[in-house]
C-alpha cells in the first residue's frame, strides 16, 4: 500500500476518471472525499468504497463556488483531520460541443472557466491553510493532451487545460516552501463515457488517435491512476512543478 491513511479530496470523483482515482487511491490504503456537483453519483462511489472495506466520505461540492469549497475542506478536516493530497479533476467535458470558434456562447465559455480553472484555483486556497499548517501536502491538477496537440473546435475547454498547467508552475514556487507539491497529468483521449459523449466529434475519432499513438492503442482510465498515486506517494518527494504527459505517445515533445 503505497498511500496507507492518506487522506485524499477528488474533485468531480463521481464518474470516469475520479471515479477510477477514487477506487485505485482506496486499494492503496488512502481515505478518500468524493467532492462532487452530482452528489448521487458521489454516493455511489462513497458505497463501492466502503463495499472494498475503505473509508469515504461524499461531499456536495460545485467547485466554482467558493463557500462550497470551503465546506469541501471543514468536513474533510472534520471528519479525516488532516488533508494530504488535493486532486483538482472536476471539468466541464462531459456533452462538451466540438464546435467552431465563432459558435462558442459566452456563457459555455465562462463556465469552463468557472469550474476547470476558477474551481482549481478556488480548491487549492480552500486546502492551503490546512496543508501549509501541516508543512505538507500534495496537489495534482487535471490538464489535457487538446491544447498540446492544438485540438480544433474545443477552444473553450482546451485553453482552459492550458491555464491550470500556468497555474501548476506558479504554484509550485509559491507553496514550495511550505513542502506542498503541485504537479499536472496531462491524459491524451481516454475511452470514458464523457469521450464518447462529446457532440461533434467524427465518428472515427477513437481509431485516428490510435493511429496516431505510438504505442498503437487507445487509452483506458487504468493507464492514467498509476501516475496520480505515484505523484501523491513519497516516491514524487522531490518533484513539483511539472506536467507528466499520460497518452502512450500521441503527442511527442
Ligand atoms: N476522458 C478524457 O479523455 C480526458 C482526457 C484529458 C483530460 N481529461 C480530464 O480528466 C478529468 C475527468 O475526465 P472524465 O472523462 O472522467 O470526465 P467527466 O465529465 O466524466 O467527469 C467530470 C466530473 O466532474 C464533475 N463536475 C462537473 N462540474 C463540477 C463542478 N462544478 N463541481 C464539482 N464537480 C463537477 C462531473 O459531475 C463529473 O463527475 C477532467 O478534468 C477532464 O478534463 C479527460
Amino acid at each position: 500500500m503505497r498511500l496507507k491513511d492518506n487522506v485524499t479530496i477528488i474533485t468531480g470523483g463521481g464518474q470516469g476518471l475520479g471515479r477510477a482515482y477514487a477506487l485505485r487511491f482506496c486499494s492503496e490504503g488512502a481515505k478518500i472525499v468524493i467532492a462532487e456537483i452530482n452528489f448521487e453519483n458521489a454516493k455511489k462511489v462513497e458505497q463501492e468504497i466502503i463495499d472494498m472495506g475503505g473509508e469515504a466520505l461524499a461531499i456536495k461540492t460545485d467547485v466554482s463556488k467558493e463557500e462550497d469549497t470551503m465546506v469541501m475542506a471543514q468536513k474533510t478536516m472534520e471528519r479525516f483531520g488532516k488533508i494530504d493530497t488535493l486532486i483538482n479533476n472536476a471539468s466541464i467535458y462531459y456533452g462538451l460541443e466540438s464546435k467552431p470558434l465563432e459558435y462558442i456562447s459566452v456563457d459555455e465559455w465562462d463556465r469552463s472557466y468557472d469550474v476547470n480553472v476558477k474551481g482549481s484555483w478556488l480548491s487549492i486556497k480552500a486546502v492551503s491553510p490546512h496543508m501549509k499548517s501541516a508543512n505538507k501536502g500534495c496537489i495534482i491538477n487535471i490538464s489535457s493532451g487538446t491544447w498540446l496537440v492544438g485540438i480544433p473546435m474545443l477552444l473553450n475547454y482546451a485553453t482552459s487545460k492550458a491555464a491550470i498547467l500556468g497555474m501548476v508552475r506558479c504554484v509550485s514556487r509559491e507553496f514550495g516552501p511550505f513542502n506542498i507539491r503541485i504537479n499536472a497529468i496531462t491524459p491524451g483521449f481516454v475511452s470514458t463515457e464523457a469521450s464518447k459523449s462529446i457532440k461533434g466529434t467524427p465518428p472515427d475519432t477513437f481509431d485516428v488517435i490510435k493511429a496516431q499513438t505510438a504505442l498503437g492503442r487507445n487509452e483506458s482510465e487504468d493507464d492514467v491512476v498509476g501516475t496520480a498515486v505515484f505523484l501523491a506517494s513519497e516516491d514524487a518527494a522531490f518533484i513539483t512543478g511539472q506536467n507528466i504527459v499520460v497518452d502512450g505517445g500521441w503527442h511527442l515533445y
